[in-house]
């Protein structure tokens, strides 16, 4: 299990390896969690890694640009964490989660 941050809320989640990150925040049951494609493909749960290292699965570029990547935006619905992370949440889910969160 991996500590996951998420900075814009302060929340923090336990995430397994082989579960991607938007599980784990769907788990937090916040209501800010909005359901998406889930598959890599809506862009809605666009989050920007921080620290950490993970590995990522198919993600549409029609969604996220070459150039985010390397800023370290990736999907949650599409990213495992292989250590503990800090992320901050700037897709659409954004404002959503910091509205609904208690932190
Ligand atoms: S939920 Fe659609 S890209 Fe992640």
């Amino acid at each position: 299990m991996h500590r996951i941050e998420i900075e814009n809320t302060r929340q923090t989640y336990l995430c397994a390896a082989e579960n991607d990150l938007l599980r784990g925040m769907e788990r937090l049951g916040g209501k800010g969690i909005p359901a998406g494609c889930r598959g890599g493909g809506c862009g809605i749960c666009k989050v920007q890694i921080l620290t950490g290292s993970w590995r990522c699965g198919k993600m549409s570029t029609a969604v996220l640009t070459p150039e985010e990547r390397r800023r370290g935006i990736v999907l949650a619905c599409r990213c495992y964490p292989e250590s503990g992370l800090v992320l901050k949440v700037i897709g659409k889910m954004k404002y959503r989660l910091e509205k609904f969160s208690d932190g």
